[in-house]
């Protein structure tokens, strides 16, 4: 094998990790039908509870309630036209995200915009990943 054919083999590997790794982030599949009587999410996606409706992934989804599951699938949701940022610093101590990111309550910490109303510091992680 010549130098040319190794490194465009280890080209390959690197588009494939790139792929891999971009992956990981796709957005949530947008939901497919309109909602009208359908409120309850669960009802219908909860895992195994109605084939051929497809299941809610077990175990990212453990704990997500009919309320949440628009704030990613809606069509129109920020997670679709925008994505969320990583949170930028290390966790330690800092569970309670919303003593500092409540909107006014700490500047010049950057506030949760109001589509955040309602949501609790157990959700901030689902969409806000932790950097690196
Ligand atoms: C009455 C049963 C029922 C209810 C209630 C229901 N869905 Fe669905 N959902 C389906 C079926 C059947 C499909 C697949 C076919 C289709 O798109 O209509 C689907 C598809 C989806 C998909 C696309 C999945 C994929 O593989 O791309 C998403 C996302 C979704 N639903 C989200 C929701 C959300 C969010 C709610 C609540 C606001 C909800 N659904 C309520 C039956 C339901
Ligand atoms: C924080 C964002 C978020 C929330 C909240 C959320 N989902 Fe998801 N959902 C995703 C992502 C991302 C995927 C892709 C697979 C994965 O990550 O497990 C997914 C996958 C799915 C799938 C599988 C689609 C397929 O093609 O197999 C269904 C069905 C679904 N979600 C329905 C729901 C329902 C119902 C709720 C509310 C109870 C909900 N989701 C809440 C982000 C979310
Ligand atoms: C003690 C106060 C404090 C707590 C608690 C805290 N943060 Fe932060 N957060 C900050 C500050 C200050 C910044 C901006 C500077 C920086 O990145 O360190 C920030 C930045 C961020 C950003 C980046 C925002 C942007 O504009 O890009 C995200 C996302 C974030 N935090 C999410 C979280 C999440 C999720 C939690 C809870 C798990 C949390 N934060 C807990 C103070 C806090
Ligand atoms: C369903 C996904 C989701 C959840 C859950 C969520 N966020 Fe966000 N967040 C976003 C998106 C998308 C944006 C940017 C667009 C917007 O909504 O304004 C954002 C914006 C922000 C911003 C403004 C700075 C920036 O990065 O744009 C802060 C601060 C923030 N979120 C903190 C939080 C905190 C704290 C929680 C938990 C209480 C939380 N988020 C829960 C998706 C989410």
């Amino acid at each position: 094998m010549n130098r040319s054919i190794l490194s465009l083999i280890g080209f390959f590997c690197v588009l494939t990790f790139a792929a891999g790794s971009l992956g990981a982030q796709e957005k949530p599949p947008v939901t497919t039908h309109d909602l009208e009587g359908k409120e309850a999410c669960l009802m219908c996606h909860a895992p195994e509870i109605m084939p051929p409706v497809p299941d809610v992934p077990p175990e990212t989804h453990a704990g997500r309630a009919n309320e949440t599951c628009q704030w990613c699938h809606a069509a129109d949701s920020p997670m679709q036209t925008t994505g969320a940022s990583k949170t930028s610093h290390d966790l330690e101590g800092k569970e309670a995200c919303l003593m500092c990111h409540a909107p006014g309550v700490m500047p010049p910490v950057p506030d949760a915009p109001e589509s955040h109303e309602g949501r609790a510091d157990e959700t901030c992680l689902w969409c806000h990943t932790k950097a690196g």
